[in-house]
């Protein structure tokens, strides 16, 4: 256990980015409620994660990790949560059936709600208000009312993660995420992309292999592992008061977890040393990530590993990368070659998503469908030179048909933002441009094992 920690010690540390209520007794009321709630998430459960994040980071696995930049309460709705799960499966098993290695699924959903803002403001024709927070803390809407933080949205958000969660363990063990499943989990509108032809093929394949299997007397009656799968939940622990309420101390090892995710991770604003965020983190037995953007110093992400990870326990630590794809390869290897050197066991994970945002002639925020892809090129070319694994992907995305990232196959245009573009946040992806994600880096997984194959001989 970590030393000097206590679930409140992160106050003594400088907290950036946290909501300033403008009545505090009315925070401490909720967040003393929220201590009595049950967890949503039980300690045995983030160990699991842990134990399958080792995997990936001896090299045994690939990472998935995605959803929504902010969940928000106005687009809190069943269909939405199951077509994010279901493109969450279908990439998965385009990524398994290509690798061949396990994927381990974690969206960014039920608790992915408080935002880091690049300004503290926001101005609209003149009149300037404070920035959106999150819908945990503010309201979205353009107004001086919406706009003052107020704990009772902590409470809504605690309700919408838990029935969030409930459906999606419904999902993943209940009969949804069974392989029998997969073609019955192409979306309609995908049917214009050229890429639900290939996974038609590759459901066909998968559909034949269980044939066969089932022939052999295996089949999902007999095999859990077919009838269902894993499927974690994690968000950005930005939001301190909350998470410290969601603190609870296990009765089987006496450990601290964060209950209100499987796992958890630390901002690219937040991640400074001696941050509040960081002091928070390391006394919490979750598997954590940890945002590396370009102004994060080799040595400086060393000592922040020995203070997050000083056992260097295996799948506790995944560094998620978010350097832009000019910035990426440049940037990433000397992290990576320091981290190798000094033998720290973490997974290396991409982020493309947030070092390209672009502002579209239109005016909208969005995010080129190449510049993503050319990051996560530059991501496996640097594990390629260096000898590491490229262990997973970090990406912002929907299961519904919006228009917010430019490009992908089903050519999304600037002029086309406008269509569909509903994120109360960042630009994701769309279903059909996270499915041609999947396959594109199916092929740089089919390298890397190509390339490991010809190292070891
Ligand atoms: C995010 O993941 O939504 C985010 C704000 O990322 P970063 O901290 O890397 O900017
Ligand atoms: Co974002």
């Amino acid at each position: 256990m970590a030393s000097n920690w206590t679930p409140e010690s992160w106050k003594a540390k400088e907290a950036r980015h946290l909501p300033s209520y403008p009545d505090g007794a009315a925070l401490d009321k909720v967040t003393d409620t929220l201590t009595t709630f049950p967890p949503l998430v039980f300690a045995g459960e983030a160990r699991a994660l842990k134990a399958d994040l080792a995997e990936v980071a001896a090299g045994k696995g690939f990472l998935l990790q995605g959803g929504d930049c902010a969940e928000s309460f106005a687009e809190f709705h069943p269909n939405n949560i199951r077509d994010t799960f279901r493109v969450l499966l279908q990439m998965a098993v385009v990524l398994t059936f290509a690798s061949k290695q396990p994927v381990i699924k974690v969206g960014r959903m039920a608790g992915q709600f408080a935002k880091p803002r690049s300004s503290p403001v926001e101005v609209q024709d003149g009149v300037e208000l404070p920035s959106y927070l999150g819908d945990n803390i503010n309201g979205i809407e353009f107004s001086a009312e919406s706009r003052i933080p107020d704990p009772q949205r902590l409470m809504q958000a605690y309700s919408q993660s838990a029935a969030t969660l409930n459906l999606l363990r419904a999902f993943s063990t209940g009969g949804y995420a069974n392989l029998r499943q997969v073609h019955q989990w192409t979306l309609d509108f995908m049917g214009r992309s050229p890429w639900a032809a290939r996974f038609a093929e590759v459901s066909g394949r998968i559909g034949e292999a269980l044939d066969f299997m089932e022939a052999c007397g295996i089949d999902p009656a007999t095999v859990p592992q077919l009838q269902g799968t894993s499927f974690y939940t994690s968000h950005e622990a930005l939001h301190l008061p909350y998470e410290q309420a969601m603190t609870r101390r296990d009765s089987l090892t006496g450990d601290w977890y964060d209950t209100s995710a499987h796992m958890l991770w630390i901002g690219d604003r937040t991640r400074f040393e001696g941050s509040a965020h960081v002091e928070y983190l390391r006394g919490v037995g979750n598997p954590i990530g940890f945002k590396c953007g370009p102004s994060l110093a080799p040595d400086e992400l060393l000592r922040q590993l020995d203070t997050l990870n000083p056992g260097r326990e295996a799948g506790r630590i995944t560094l998620i990368s978010r350097f832009g794809d000019d910035k990426v390869e440049a940037g990433l290897a000397p992290l990576v070659r320091a981290v190798k050197r000094e033998g720290h066991p973490v997974v290396w994970s991409c982020d493309p998503m947030h070092g390209n945002v672009v502002k579209a002639d239109s005016g909208y925020k969005t995010r080129p469908f190449d510049r993503i892809l050319n990051e996560v090129r530059g991501f496996f070319a640097v594990h390629r030179a260096e000898g590491t694994h490229a262990g997973g992907i970090h990406i912002e995305m929907t299961g519904q048909d919006v228009t917010e990232c430019v490009g992908g196959a089903v050519a999304i245009s600037d002029a086309a933002l406008a269509d569909r573009y509903h994120t109360h946040c960042d630009p994701r992806l769309n279903a059909a441009q996270s499915l041609e994600l999947a396959f594109l880096l199916a092929d740089m997984l089919n390298q890397e094992a190509v390339d490991r194959a010809q190292r070891a001989a």
